[in-house]
């Protein structure tokens, strides 16, 4: 097996068999589309031969500017893109092999957030019914112990009981991203991918919802990938870091590490333009 992809800089030792059945992780992969313009068909690379590789307890922040590439990688992490080249592994299973079985238990092990809860949950639904979607789906419990699962979920991500009756429809924005991460939860994953979980919502929000994920890893120990274009999310929320231009991969390494001493030209941009992040730094 080629040298293993991790967010270090430094060349990865082999992984041991443990290390990979805790890992959710790509190598090589290539996504394209094609897409029609008034100029006849075109090919958008939009990832190209990108490995990384995040483990359980860990938290991976993928960073890099709009069209880079960041949601197409996650969206093949978590199943939901065909790669057009490259493997996709969660632990041993091949998420390239699309059968059912191989969905069902992907849908076990990794769940996704998305950046707008509003228009990733159906607002039409009760709050319980979005968070004990996944249970239902899975077969798990009877109705009233799912009811029961529900309350806890709602309870480990900072709402009262009383919100499960409500209608998705009648949240607020950070309400609405708690009700995504506690369905989110559900099924106890071991990896949780979230794309720009916070840019959807007001600045006052972001900052609670940053802590709560940050609580839930330390609690719960899933693997997280988080997407975002903002290094002061990135700083707060990861362990390590991968920033990409155009679909590849410019650099990778321990958060800290990157921060103290960018190498590429683009990592550096991105920090400069980062108002609070000198001085924070300085400090923390
Ligand atoms: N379904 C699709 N069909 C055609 N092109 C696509 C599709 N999805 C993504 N792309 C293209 O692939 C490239 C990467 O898109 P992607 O959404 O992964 O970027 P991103 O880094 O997540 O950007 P942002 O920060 O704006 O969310 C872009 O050029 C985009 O237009
Ligand atoms: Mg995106």
């Amino acid at each position: 097996m080629s040298a293993e992809p991790t967010a270090s800089g430094a060349p990865a030792a082999a992984p041991t068999a443990e290390d990979a059945a805790t890992t959710l992780r790509c190598e090589q992969l290539c996504v394209s589309f094609t897409v029609t313009t008034p100029l006849g068909q075109q090919t958008v690379d939009a990832v190209r031969g990108v490995s990384v590789a995040v483990r359980r307890g860990r938290v991976l922040g993928i960073v890099g500017e709009s069209g880079s590439g960041k949601s197409t990688l996650a969206r093949s992490l978590v199943g939901l893109q065909r790669p057009t080249s490259g493997t996709v592994r969660c632990g041993e299973l091949d998420v390239a092999d699309r059968s059912l079985e191989m969905r069902r238990q992907l849908g076990r092990r990794v769940a996704m957030v998305f950046q707008d809860p509003r228009s990733s949950l159906n607002p039409r639904l009760s709050v319980r019914a979005v968070v004990s979607d996944p249970l239902k789906v899975h077969g798990i419990g009877t109705r009233e112990t799912r009811a029961a699962r529900v309350e806890q979920l709602l309870s480990d991500v900072g709402l009262p009981a009383r919100l499960a009756g409500r209608r998705v429809r009648t949240l607020s924005g950070g309400q609405l991203q708690r009700v995504a991460i506690a369905r989110a939860l559900a099924l106890e994953p071991d990896f949780i991918v979230a794309d720009e979980p916070t840019s959807a919502l007001d600045v006052s929000v972001q900052a609670q919802i940053l802590n709560l994920l940050a609580e839930l890893r330390r609690e719960h120990q899933f693997g997280m990938l988080v997407i975002s274009h903002d290094m002061r999310v990135m700083r707060f929320l990861c362990d390590d870091l991968v920033v990409m231009l155009a679909g590849a991969v410019v650099e990778r390494g321990p958060a800290a590490d990157i921060y103290a001493a960018p190498e590429h030209e683009y990592t550096r941009e991105l920090i400069g333009a980062t108002p609070l992040l000198g001085s924070a730094a300085a400090t923390g």
